[in-house]
């Protein structure tokens, strides 16, 4: 029987966690550092998940067989190199593979060179240069910062003047700190977005069911740009040439761009994928599972996590079956997010609550669950329809009582109508 250690702290390790726990080949799931909301699956290991050396002397201690990596920012850097140098078996890339997520730049510098489908862009490490390209576009327009900034560092801007205003924030007022030394500029693309993740090894790729995330804070996808505010799955509403391009064009040729480069890509790729009336494009690539994409594709996976993982680290062929039911969930989150928002308040009525609940950003304080994150819960059901989920969500919701947390409540929509 195997042992796992799972590293993060949010809904996507809780949904990993928990899948990892059904797996008839494991013995027991650790999760470092996690969240109280965990303990119904796996054992909650109290180090960071930047203390890479207590990471280590705890796998070698508890004789861990897999440690899965959730969250890009231990990725981007280095832990999977530090763990597999001390002989740590890992599921995630590599230091240098992570670059993918880690540098908006070097993702679009990839896709130009290998012929991968997404919006035109120029880049800029130079203010006064960027500004003078910026002056010349159309808008809208995009500029995103370089480096990690949470999937807030997205700026898309419908006036010349709102663009220049977020150009300077990034590039000389540090609004997203350093990830914002570098920009991309980028053409605004129309369509409809998916999720498209895949198991990857060097040049094997295995596609998952696709995904809807919501990125935007409001209903009518308004408001700013979030981490995820809701996801479902399937998306039958797409064509399914959509699903085979983007896996096609945008994720076997990145895998095999990333073995040409030198840095092969081992572990969860996530194509952000944009249905344009030009055909697939890419948005971004992330190195990981999405949050909250993952709380719902491991509930439709029907095989076993670890066995998947296993065969994937050896190279095999696996085939994946996926749940008949569409499964949709909804984001709760502290008013005020993705800006600042007060902590603390007190989550009543969980145990009312008839529906898969993962745990984002929550705490214990006297024996209360309080919400700490800045997404502090997702809820998610399945249904015999996508409507059928989606109500039973909201019905289940309207259970959990705690005045500081919101949600959209249009979660699915676009699958329904
Ligand atoms: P990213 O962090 O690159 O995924 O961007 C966050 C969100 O911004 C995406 O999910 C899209 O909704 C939006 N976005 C990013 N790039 C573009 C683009 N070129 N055109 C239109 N929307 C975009
Ligand atoms: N849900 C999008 C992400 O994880 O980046």
């Amino acid at each position: 029987m195997a042992k796992v250690l799972v590293i993060g702290s949010g809904g996507r390790e809780h949904a990993i966690a928990a899948k990892f726990a059904q797996s008839p080949q494991v013995e027991e799931v650790f999760v470092a550092p996690g969240n109280p909301g965990m303990c119904d699956v796996a054992t909650v290991v109290n180090i960071a998940q930047n203390h890479t050396e207590a990471l280590i002397a705890f796998v070698q201690a508890e004789n861990i067989d897999l440690i899965f990596v959730g969250p890009e920012i231990p990725l981007c850097e280095g832990i999977v190199d530090e763990m597999e140098k001390a002989g740590c078996v890992v599921f995630g890339p590599t230091k240098k593979a992570a670059m993918l997520e880690g540098s908006k730049v070097f993702s679009k510098h990839l896709m130009k060179k290998y012929h991968i489908p997404t919006a035109a862009y120029e880049s800029f490490s130079d203010y006064e240069q960027a500004k003078e390209y910026l002056s010349k576009q159309q808008c809208p327009i995009v500029l995103k910062a370089d480096g990690l900034a949470a999937g807030k560092g997205v700026i898309i801007a419908q006036t010349m003047e709102e663009a220049q205003q977020a150009l300077a924030d990034m590039m000389c007022n540090a609004l997203f700190d350093k990830a914002g030394s570098s920009v991309v500029i980028e053409e605004y693309l129309e369509g409809e977005e998916f999720s498209l993740l895949a198991f990857v090894n060097e040049e094997l790729v295995i596609p998952m069911e696709i995904a809807q995330d919501h990125k935007r804070a409001f209903d009518n996808d308004e408001g700013l740009n979030t981490g995820g505010m809701g996801a479902y799955t399937p998306v039958n509403h797409l064509p399914k040439q959509a699903v085979e391009d983007a896996l096609h064009l945008i994720m076997k040729p990145m895998a095999k761009a990333m073995v040409a480069e030198g840095c092969p890509f081992k572990g969860v790729l996530y194509g952000g994928c944009m249905w344009t009336k030009n055909g697939v494009k890419t948005i971004e690539f992330n190195v990981r599972f999405g949050d909250p994409e993952t709380e719902v594709l491991l509930l439709s996976l029907q095989d076993d996590l670890y066995q998947v993982c296993m065969d994937v680290l050896a190279k095999k062929e696996v085939q994946l079956h996926w749940s008949e039911k569409p499964i949709l969930g909804v984001v709760l989150a502290n008013k005020g997010y993705p800006q600042s928002y007060q902590k603390g308040a007190i989550i009543k009525g969980l145990d009312k609550v008839n529906a898969h609940v993962f745990h984002m950003g929550t705490s214990l304080k006297e024996g209360e669950v309080i919400a700490t994150g800045g997404r502090v819960l997702f809820v998610a059901c399945e249904g015999d329809t996508l409507k059928e989920a989606q109500d039973k969500v909201y019905e289940e919701i309207k259970k959990i009582d705690c005045d500081a947390l919101f949600y959209r409540h249009d979660i699915g929509n676009k699958g329904i109508r």
